[in-house]
């Protein structure tokens, strides 16, 4: 969770801190909610139609000097246009206007803690992208609920309490008249008698009409965006499906490529991790690499030993690459250009014949390093025997890990000769 005073250099918070911020927040909103709620009832109705307005009013004042002691004691550096507004908002909702001034209607400063609310609720929608559509839905319920209360209110203020009912019976017909005008469009049994009455009823009409707008529009696209990744994956198929027809691809070659995407979908969701990561910036997309290929770097038993620096300028020179059963990463005499560390899967090593196995190779192996050492073609053809997960290190990038890292260069080398040994090359 982010707790932020949009200043540029605020010190990095203890992670104890971060914990007591879960209970922190989530209280505050919800002081700062039922004093959004209290505080127009209890100007309209009176104070004393809520009994515990007092000690309500209280708390809030206390826990809305304390936030503002936390969010601004450790604070450092220049304020931002935001900081500034939220810096503004949070001393005015924690400061007592109405009891120093005597002045009671001073209390509705306090609901400009809303503002801090708002931003925290912005700063959660970038956090939880994942749940983003179930929490703006959770928000547009919460913030509706509080502006039909608000508007009940209203209507309430501008009636006058009637002599024949209590505060609450009254605030009730008036939440039913707003609730009945915003869903039926005016066809209430509470009907207006004077100028400003029926001026506050066509507002809130309007307010109905745009708010079943807002709902239509973002239940279909609350629905669209249920599951993203999916939604992507099956327009990219149809894409290729299309394309297939259209360049009249043979049955066989479609099925591979239907076979392809399923795998990708099982193994990856559909993602290509490449654009994601190149988009971070250096530091980050550094440990982003670490992280992601840290299955192969498990795998590898040479890279378990290898020192930091070396996985480092590895992981983030590693390009995933997959292959279908049955296709040819290279074949005998090609050029080498990169050499390949297997993830997952299992590949043949083939002599010229093209059938003669030489090795088997499987998960934690590398290959096409000779070709790259010795400065030749390829010594043997290498063929993937189901779907297999590679990574691949581009030649220049291979010569530079082993010139800075001779570690790296020693283990190559032998595992080198140890081939040539075997294929007696
Ligand atoms: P390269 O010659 O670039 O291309 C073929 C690759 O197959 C070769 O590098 C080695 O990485 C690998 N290879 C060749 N012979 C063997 C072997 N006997 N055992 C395991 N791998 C081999």
């Amino acid at each position: 969770m982010v707790y932020e005073t949009a200043t540029e250099a605020t010190p990095a918070r203890p992670v104890l801190f971060s914990r007591f911020l879960l209970i922190w927040i989530p209280l505050i909103i919800l002081v700062a909610a039922t004093e959004a709620a209290a505080i127009p009832l209890a100007l309209v109705l009176g104070k004393d139609s809520l009994p515990a307005f007092g000690a309500i009013d209280a708390a809030a004042m206390g826990l809305f000097l304390v936030d503002f002691l936390l969010n601004y004691g450790r604070e450092r550096g220049r304020r931002t246009r935001l900081g500034w507004l939220l810096f503004a908002s949070d001393l005015v909702a924690a400061v007592p206007f109405h009891l120093i001034f005597g002045v009671f209607p001073l209390v509705f400063l306090r609901l400009v803690k809303l503002i801090r609310v708002a931003h925290w609720m912005s700063q959660w929608r970038h956090i939880h992208i994942q749940r983003w559509n179930i929490l703006r839905l959770v928000y547009f319920v919460c913030w509706l609920a509080l502006f039909v209360h608000w508007l009940a209110t209203g209507w309430l203020a501008l009636r006058g309490l009637p002599h024949s009912e209590d505060p609450w019976t009254a605030y009730l017909h008036s939440l039913y008249w707003c609730i009945s005008t915003l869903t039926t469009i005016g066809y209430t049994d509470f009907t207006p008698v004077n100028k400003s009455e029926y001026l506050y009823a066509i507002a809130v009409m309007i307010f109905g009409v745009g708010m079943y707008g807002y709902v239509i529009a973002n239940v279909s696209t609350i629905l669209t965006n249920l599951e993203p990744g999916r939604a992507r994956y099956m327009a990219n198929l149809e894409r290729v499906g299309a394309f297939m027809q259209y360049r009249r691809i043979p049955s066989g070659l479609r099925k591979r490529i239907r076979e392809y995407y399923a795998y990708l979908w099982e193994e990856r969701l559909g993602y290509d991790e490449g654009p994601i990561v190149d988009a971070l910036p250096p530091g980050l997309r550094t440990e982003v690499s670490l992280h992601l290929k840290r299955d192969i770097i498990q795998k590898v038993p040479f890279f378990q030993k290898a020192g930091e620096s070396l996985l480092r300028d590895i992981a983030l020179q590693m390009h995933p690459v997959v292959y279908t059963p049955g296709d040819y990463v290279f074949r005998k005499g090609d050029p080498g250009k990169e050499m390949y560390f297997i993830s997952s899967g299992r590949l043949q090593v083939l002599a010229e014949d093209g059938k003669t196995s030489l090795a088997t190779l499987g998960e934690g192996d590398f290959f096409g390093e000779m070709a790259l050492l010795l400065d030749q073609s390829r010594t043997a053809s290498v063929r993937a025997d189901g779907y297999c997960d590679l990574y691949r290190l581009e030649k220049s990038d291979f010569l530079v890990a082993m010139a800075k890292h001779p570690e790296f260069a020693e283990h190559v080398r032998t595992m080198t000769e140890a081939r040539r040994k075997r294929k007696r090359l």
